[in-house]
């Protein structure tokens, strides 16, 4: 079989770090990189003096983003928090707004959070062994709902869609995800402006 993206070594998932067969994540953001993305901002600036840990990072192959094709990986959101609001990926809409993307729980206990430019709001748990189909026009987001462990999803959808962080950035989601008395909780975002 003579496809690039066709490779006769098994493609592997591990138990810790999701796609085994990259030697390092394709990204990875810190504290610093989240600028003004949590309520709390103050509480992401001592967390990024106090070190700059990862909040999360991506393990993918590569594959281009041609019409036809399908782009796979695995994101990794560790556990941790931002004042009361549970880390989280920055999210995005597709730039072919109309595209569904898969994700596959291989670990870890998370929330999808997704929401259409006019305003509906989805969010679907994500345990271990489930998935979560993100319909088409929906922004979406995973959140890491556990205190400990380390939640591991696995995503596909067509390669050429793109990313669109823009609107997102600007304004953040509708609603956040944040800790209360030991359990998640979803809460509308004060930040949000419409
Ligand atoms: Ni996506």
């Amino acid at each position: 079989m003579n496809h690039p993206f066709y490779v006769e070594t098994p493609i592997k998932f591990d138990e810790n770090t999701g796609l085994g067969n990259c030697e390092k994540p394709a990204l990875e953001r810190r504290y610093s990189n989240m600028k003004n993305m949590y309520l709390d901002e103050e509480a992401r600036a001592g967390k990024e003096a106090a070190g700059d840990d990862l909040i999360y990072n991506f393990y993918e192959l590569g594959v281009p983003e041609k019409e036809g094709e399908l782009a796979y990986g695995t994101s990794i959101v560790y556990p941790g928090k931002v004042g009361n609001e549970y880390h989280m990926t920055n999210g995005h809409f597709h730039t072919i707004l109309d595209t569904a993307e898969i994700y596959y729980c291989q670990a870890g206990h998370g929330v999808m959070m997704m929401e259409s430019p006019e305003g509906d709001v989805l969010y679907k748990e994500m345990k271990k062994g489930e998935a979560v189909y993100v319909p088409g026009r929906y922004a979406h987001r995973s959140i890491n709902v556990s205190e400990t462990e380390t939640l591991i999803t696995f995503y596909v959808f067509r390669a050429d869609a793109g990313h669109d962080y823009g609107s997102i950035k600007e304004k953040g989601f509708r609603k956040l995800v944040v800790e209360e008395e030991g359990s998640w909780k979803v809460i509308d975002n004060p930040r949000w402006n419409g």
